[in-house]
């Protein structure tokens, strides 16, 4: 590939994000959260008072193919408006998921996650980024955790943003969203074939970033 795109796909709360976000500094290159993309479109949907069903999906598709959406100090800005905090929530998830389902939502942010994809090169971090939208990647890894130790992980990181809720409920949120995202029909949540897998529910971050380093290295 001409733009080198490394890809980490993965459940709900696996630590693709802290992974991602820390082998993007250290390869200095780009990053795209794509589940921002379909977050800020979930809240989309609910402030505009639809719901995620066949009969709304062409207005949904169409606020998401226009998404006024900014990324500036590590904020998300929606139409100039912070909405880093409002997207994190757990019912945010749900709803991301919930628009993430439609196909032509899907299509719509196709062209604005390739669009990340510029030199020195690109850390994608998603559900599809192997399998969809980045299937030439140079280098696809799909990464795993259990469902207890997400659900704690998750549990922390919430509590931390003074956001409170319990571990179980957060378990049944969890699994919730990825039956949902795995039983799909378009771009359902799995490995794709050339995927290298890293379960990291026994790692440090430090060693899982270090077992995508050597991999990425082992490509090149
Ligand atoms: O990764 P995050 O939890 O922010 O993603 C929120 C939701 O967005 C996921 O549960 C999933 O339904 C959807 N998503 C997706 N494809 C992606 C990234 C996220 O369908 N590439």
């Amino acid at each position: 590939a001409e733009v080198p795109v490394l890809c980490i796909d993965g459940p709900t709360a696996s630590g693709k994000g802290t992974l991602a976000v820390a082998v993007a500094y250290q390869l200095g290159y780009h990053y795209l959260d794509s589940g921002t993309l379909y977050r800020v479109a979930g809240l989309t949907m609910r402030r505009n008072g639809l719901e995620a069903d066949a009969a709304h999906e062409a207005r949904i598709a169409e606020l998401a193919r226009t998404l006024p959406l900014r990324f500036a100090d590590g904020k998300v800005l929606l139409a100039g408006e912070d909405v880093s905090d409002a997207i994190r929530t757990e019912a945010a998830g749900m709803d991301a998921s919930r628009v993430s389902a439609l196909p032509a939502v899907r299509e719509a942010l196709l062209a604005l996650q390739k669009s990340f994809r510029r030199l020195p090169g690109l850390m994608a971090d998603g559900r599809d980024m192997g399998t969809v939208v980045f299937p030439d990647a140079d280098l696809k890894v799909y990464l795993t955790a259990s469902a207890a130790q997400r659900a704690e992980r998750r549990h922390k990181q919430l509590i931390s943003k003074g956001i409170s809720t319990t571990l179980d409920s957060l378990r049944a949120d969890l699994e919730a969203r990825d039956l949902r995202d795995s039983s799909r029909s378009v771009a359902p949540l799995k490995p794709a074939p050339d995927a290298r897998l890293l379960d990291n529910s026994a790692l440090s971050v430090e060693q899982s970033v270090e077992q995508v380093i050597a991999w990425w290295q082992e490509v090149q």
